[in-house]
């Protein structure tokens, strides 16, 4: 089956990794990617030049619904429906924004900026792509997670405005499921843990996680392109880890 293919956050990291792993792949028609800004973004920009046909990048701050909205637009213009969307956008730090070790280290305007890029443009894709994910075949709308946003499993502490952002992020992904489950029957709307992965997100954090437990990033779209291609309609609404496994909200 030829598929149309949207991943968001593509310039670097996880995302550029799906980009570099599906230009590959001979089912899939026309592969999405959008980018923040062109510093990061110079290796997309690169492949949408070998892959002039297939490969479409679109510039979008994900903060910005206006944004969201036009590119969204765009792509109706290009295709009729699309078949997977991955949200690969996150922050842990940025620019004077640290993870917070304890509650001295909190601000307002920090705790509201993870929430900011980690929780609400994933409630705002869903809003404006429903049209496109929404027909006879098999849809997946999947955000890039993080175990250390489930609560149940949250047994260190820390990182305040990061876990809260993914645990938000996570409730807003359940209640996209249960909507889109009445309104648009074949779309899988899921959560993604990736497990650690080699990017400059996790780098300031990887001293003390063991070398077989830290991904490569093709290591690691190869594994959650694994857990999305096994996925059927009963696992909407869940949250998935790299290696198959449900994890605990
Ligand atoms: N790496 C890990 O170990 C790990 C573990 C668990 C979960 N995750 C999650 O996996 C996802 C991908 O992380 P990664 O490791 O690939 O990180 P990364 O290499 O830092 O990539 C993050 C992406 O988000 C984009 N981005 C950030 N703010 C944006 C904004 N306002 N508008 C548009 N794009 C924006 C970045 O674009 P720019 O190039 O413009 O900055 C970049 O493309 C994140 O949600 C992260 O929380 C990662």
């Amino acid at each position: 089956m030829v598929k149309n293919i949207l991943i968001i956050g593509a310039s670097q990291g996880i995302g550029n990794g799906f980009v570099q792993q599906l230009l590959t792949d001979t089912n899939v028609h026309h592969l999405f990617a959008t980018y923040r800004k062109e510093e990061t973004a110079k290796n997309l920009l690169s492949l949408e030049s070998l892959y002039p046909h297939k490969l479409t990048t679109i510039k979008v701050n994900v903060t910005k619904e206006n944004d969201i909205e036009q590119a969204t637009q765009y792509i109706k213009t290009q295709v009729d429906n699309l078949h997977l969307v991955i949200n690969c956008v996150g922050i842990l730090h940025e620019d004077n924004l640290q993870p917070e070790k304890s509650l001295k280290h909190l601000n307002a305007d920090n705790l509201l900026r993870y929430f900011q890029v980690n929780t609400i443009p994933s409630a705002l894709w869903a809003k404006h792509l429903l049209p496109l994910l929404k027909h006879s075949q098999r849809s997946i709308f999947a955000s890039i997670s993080a175990k250390v946003g489930s609560i149940e499993d949250n047994h260190l502490g820390g990182w305040y405005g990061y876990r809260a952002s993914k645990a938000a992020l996570n409730m807003l992904l359940k209640n996209i499921a249960i909507e889109y489950s009445r309104v648009s029957k074949n779309t899988i709307v899921i959560a993604l843990h990736p497990g650690t992965t080699d990017t400059q997100l996790s780098a300031p954090f990887q001293k003390n996680v063991p070398q077989e437990k830290l991904f490569s990033v093709s290591l690691c779209t190869q594994q959650l392109l694994s857990v999305i291609e096994n996925l059927t309609i009963k696992d909407s609404g869940k949250f998935f880890s790299w290696d198959g496994s449900n994890l605990p909200w």
